[in-house]
């Protein structure tokens, strides 16, 4: 309940918000510069006229068993390999060495559970618990090359689990905690993974959800998959398959606790991480170890301009997307650094959890996506407010574009005017942050990316005539090969070519984004070009979910549309047909939601369900998405003349109408 008191604030802050929207530019805070890791900006142009070298400066920050003899090899575009004949291992690098230099007792993850609970987790530890479950997947029979499926939600298991795959080589393949165990298993079988691991149940906002029970049920008989190693995280009674289950706790009990680290080439696969596509078929990206090591690894220091011995930095994702894989796993503990690892929700047991987290362990470094910033702005500033965010000294942004509103209430009212915000744009296809300012050095502007990262070339190219724009807006490319890009789509090199490398040749890496260069140069990303939508950071397509919800018994046919939405940047729009003559109602529209949440996960329910007898068609059949998205936004129609029935547009128009009215 607001009071009057917060009412005055509120409107105090919005008038100051307001002001601030002047302001163009923001430069970095001159105390803040003057520490700053890099603070020249002859690193750029150095970068820029040798990237090579600048890579390989990067590469050498890491530990090798064995150096490479060619640092790119370009010779097979867009098959490009990086520090070729190099030998290393990623767990070695964020554990083994920041031991062997005695920071053994320094705190890796301060780990906190939604309950309260706390871990405190150092690098010796970290260390000999990853030694312990790499022997124990040896045990179970996984050798390097394998692919082993994780399934996990925000445990420190999750983080031993990846580093160990990543001891012996044996590639993980980590499905987001949000997925539905169908997705899982859809994931498992693409992979052909060989371990899944997972745990008993989860933590949901002071409930405990099953996880295990569930994906047995989808996971069926699954050939490849030999082997269920369990967590036991929440105490909550599980099937266990006799030969196929075994316990997380028992297998490491038996392990032996010595597990070298195994000496791999440069360029042995990492990870696979599927991601959604312009088709309902998630596409599995593949990283490999030392290119995607040295990304990740430059980036994290340098962009967050990380003082490994001081900082707490807080990336406030989940592990199972790209942004835990590179922001909370690797690059930070590859950097030596203390990280906060938080179970839950932001706004779980309340609404202040977050800013309690930064006040508790002293937050430095706070890294998130504008929606949760959104959510906080929606709760009101009297949350943090309420806590002693002193520590914070530098603030992230990641997974969509920042609207300058949210940009600047981060800035005033969780920075406190003195943190520079980087607002950082990157996939899980590039691995590592590629556009970003660099905050001792770059001056931001609220909604901007700015430029991209030493060593990364990115234009805007002209949609038609694929000339790069000075000023104006096209199609975002990068134009060089980076270490941590993507290597193919898993098992489909054709779709890799395809996707990535048709459109403007082998040599130029299409994005899917257009973005927008202004006078200065600097980027602004406006979304994407593909039908991929962005709900609250989390990358689905459309294809995707109208798979989902033709699989519900009623429904004929389906369309999907992602649509503005103040709270989660984009929202996702079903305009549905039922079979026959049955009448939509909402305990259909309950039915749709359940079967997508079931095929996907709960964040891919539609918001809004439209009913239609038909959908806009060509007289070739093909659904005219652009006609949806414009009656969705309330935009005038374009030409509608190459319908094949106009008139429904004109029907459709009209429940969108009544639905916003029945919304208000
Ligand atoms: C979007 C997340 C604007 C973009 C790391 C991209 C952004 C997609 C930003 C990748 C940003 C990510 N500003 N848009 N700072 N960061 N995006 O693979 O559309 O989950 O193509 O990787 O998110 O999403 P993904």
């Amino acid at each position: 309940m607001s009071t009057e008191a917060d009412a005055v604030s509120g409107a105090e802050l919005d008038a100051e918000l307001a002001e601030l929207l002047d302001v163009e530019t923001f430069e970095p805070p001159a105390g803040f510069r003057e520490q700053a890791l890099l603070k020249d900006p002859a690193v750029y142009e150095q970068a820029a006229s040798d990237p090579q070298a600048w890579w390989v400066a990067q590469a050498e920050e890491l530990d090798w068993f064995q150096k490479w003899n060619r640092v790119l090899d370009d010779d097979d575009p867009p098959f490009y390999k990086w520090f070729v004949g190099g030998s290393l291992n990623v767990s070695y690098n964020c554990l083994d060495r920041h031991v062997i230099a005695g920071l053994g007792d320094r705190v890796a993850l301060h780990w906190r559970g939604e309950d309260g609970q706390e871990r405190d987790i150092a690098y010796a530890e970290l260390l000999a618990e990853v030694e312990r479950f790499a022997s124990a997947l040896k045990d179970l029979g996984v050798q390097k090359g394998d692919v082993v499926g994780i399934y996990l939600p925000m445990i420190p298991e999750v983080v031993v689990a990846m580093l160990a795959c990543a001891r012996i080589g044996a590639p993980h393949n980590v499905v987001f905690g949000g997925f539905s165990a169908e997705a899982v298993r859809e994931r498992m079988e693409f992979s052909q993974a060989k371990v899944l691991i997972t745990v008993d149940g989860a933590a949901r906002k002071g409930k405990t959800a099953p996880v295990k029970d569930r994906v047995d049920e989808a996971m069926g008989d699954l050939a490849s998959l030999e082997k269920i190693v369990v967590v036991k995280s929440k105490g909550i009674p599980c099937q266990m398959r006799e030969g196929r289950d075994v316990y997380y706790e028992d297998i490491l009990a038996a392990a032996d606790p010595a597990c070298p680290a195994e000496p791999l080439d440069a360029e042995h696969p990492l990870y696979i991480l599927y991601t959604s596509g312009s088709t309902a078929k998630p596409k599995g990206i593949l990283h490999t170890t030392g290119g995607y090591l040295t990304g990740v690894s430059a980036t994290h220091r340098y962009v967050f301009d990380l003082k490994a011995e001081s900082d707490v930095y807080w990336c406030a994702a989940d592990v199972g997307w790209v942004t835990g894989h590179s922001y909370i796993v690797y690059g930070p503990l590859c950097n030596g650094a203390t990280s906060v690892m938080w179970e839950g929700a932001p706004d779980y047991p309340n609404k202040g959890i977050w800013w309690e987290i930064v006040e508790r362990y002293g937050v430095t470094i706070l890294y998130c996506a504008p929606t949760a910033i959104r959510a906080c702005i929606k709760w009101g500033a009297e949350w943090p407010g309420k806590h002693d965010l002193q520590s914070l000294r530098l603030l992230g942004s990641v997974g969509e574009p920042i609207n300058p509103k949210a940009w600047l209430w981060y800035h005033k009212v969780i920075g406190g005017e003195r943190c520079p915000i980087v607002d950082t744009w990157w996939q899980t296809e590039t691995g590592a942050i590629m556009i970003t300012p660099l905050p001792g050095i770059t001056a931001t502007k609220p909604g901007s990316a700015t430029q991209p990262f030493p060593g990364v070339f990115a234009e805007v190219l002209d949609e038609s005539t694929g000339e790069p724009v000075e000023e104006g807006q096209g199609l975002l490319v990068l134009t060089h090969p980076w270490p941590s890009m993507l290597r193919t789509l898993y098992k489909e090199e054709e779709r890799f070519i395809e996707t990535y490398f048709k459109r403007f040749g082998r040599d130029i890496y299409l994005v899917g984004d257009a973005a927008r260069r202004d006078r200065d140069g600097y980027i602004w990303v406006i979304g994407r070009i593909d039908d991929v939508v962005n709900v609250s950071g989390h990358r689905l397509s459309t294809a995707e979910v109208e798979s989902a919800i033709v699989a519900h018994a009623e429904v004929a046919e389906a369309a999907v549309i992602g649509q503005h939405d103040e709270d989660t940047g984009q929202a996702i729009v079903a305009f549905v047909t039922l079979q026959g003559d049955i009448q939509g109602d909402d305990g259909t529209v309950e039915g749709i939601r359940e079967t997508v949440s079931g095929r996907i996960g709960k964040f891919a329910r539609p918001k809004r369900i439209i009913w239609t007898g038909d959908l806009p068609k060509t007289r070739s059949g093909k659904i005219m998405r652009r006609l949806l998205r414009d009656i969705a936004e309330g935009r005038a129609l374009g030409d509608v003349t190459t319908l094949r029935d106009p008139a429904v547009m004109q029907q459709l128009e009209d429940q969108v109408k009544e639905l916003r009215a029945e919304e208000e």
